[in-house]
C-alpha cells in the first residue's frame, strides 16, 4: 500500500513537471488562468507582496514569467530589469508592458548566469520560483550582483516568494502541498535554515492575516546584525 502512493506521488511528480515546464513555454499565454484557478484568485497578491521589501532604486526581477510584477513595480515607479530564460514569456511579457505603456528592460537569461556587473543592483527579487533559485550558482550570481552599500547604508537584498505556503488550517496546508507537488515539510523554514547556514542573514516575513500565506524570504549577504 505504501509503495502504491510512493509511486503514485512520484508519477504526480513527473506530472507536475512537465506541465510546469509546458507553462514556462508552449502554454506560457495561459499562465496566469492556471495561476489564478490553483490560487482562487491569490496568486497576484502573493506574488506582489515582493515590491514591499525592495530597497535602493535598481531592482533585477529573475525569473518574471508573464511580467505583471515588472508592470506593477513599474507602475510604482521602480526602476525594475527582468531575466527569464523563456522565449514565449518574454514575448507575453513584453505584448503586457507594451498594452500599459510600461518600460522594464529584459534579458533571456538565468538566474545562475546573469549577464550584469558586480553590484549593479540594490534588490533582487524572485516570486515563485521552483528549485533554480537555491542553486549554489543562482545564489552566487544574485550576491554578485547585489550592491555590497545600498544609499550607503547596509547591504542589497534578495527576496523571495512562493517557496512555500503555511496555514493554520492543516487539510489545507495538505492540500495545497500535494496540490503543488511539494513535501510535507514546511518549506520555507528549510530553505530559511538553508540560507543561514550558508552566512546569509535571512528574515522571514509571514504576517498576512489571511487563510494561506506565502512568506517571504529577505536574504542578505554579507550577514549583518540589525533587523530589517
Ligand atoms: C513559476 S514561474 C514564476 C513566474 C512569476 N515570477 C510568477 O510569480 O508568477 C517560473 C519562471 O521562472 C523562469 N525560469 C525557469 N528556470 C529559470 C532559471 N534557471 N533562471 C531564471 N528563471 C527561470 C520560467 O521561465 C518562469 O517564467
Amino acid at each position: 500500500m505504501l509503495g502504491r502512493l510512493s509511486s503514485l506521488r512520484r508519477a504526480y511528480r513527473s506530472l507536475y513537471g512537465w506541465a510546469t515546464g509546458t507553462l514556462y513555454h508552449e502554454l506560457a499565454w495561459g499562465y496566469e488562468i492556471v495561476a489564478w484557478m490553483v490560487s482562487l484568485g491569490r496568486w497576484d497578491a502573493w506574488r506582489c507582496q515582493a515590491i514591499d521589501h525592495v530597497i535602493g532604486r535598481r531592482v533585477l526581477e529573475i525569473g518574471f514569467g508573464t511580467g505583471v510584477l515588472l508592470e506593477t513595480a513599474a507602475d510604482r515607479g521602480i526602476f525594475i530589469f527582468g531575466a527569464d530564460p523563456s522565449l514565449e514569456m518574454h514575448r507575453v511579457a513584453s505584448r503586457r508592458l507594451r498594452r500599459s505603456s510600461r518600460r522594464a528592460p529584459r534579458v533571456r537569461a538565468t538566474a545562475q548566469l546573469l549577464p550584469f556587473t558586480d553590484g549593479s543592483f540594490d534588490t533582487v527579487i524572485s516570486t515563485f520560483p521552483s528549485g533554480y533559485i537555491f542553486d549554489p550558482d543562482s545564489l552566487n550570481e544574485a550576491t554578485r550582483v547585489l550592491s555590497r552599500s545600498v544609499d550607503g547604508g547596509g547591504p542589497g537584498r534578495l527576496v523571495i516568494t512562493g517557496l512555500g505556503f503555511r496555514s493554520d488550517r492543516p487539510w489545507l496546508l495538505r492540500l495545497l502541498r500535494a496540490l503543488f507537488a511539494g513535501s510535507d515539510m514546511d518549506s520555507v523554514a528549510w530553505h530559511a535554515g538553508r540560507a543561514a547556514e550558508l552566512g546569509f542573514q535571512v528574515t522571514v516575513v509571514d504576517d498576512a492575516a489571511t487563510p494561506v500565506r506565502v512568506p517571504v524570504l529577505i536574504l542578505q549577504w554579507p550577514a549583518r546584525s540589525e533587523e530589517v
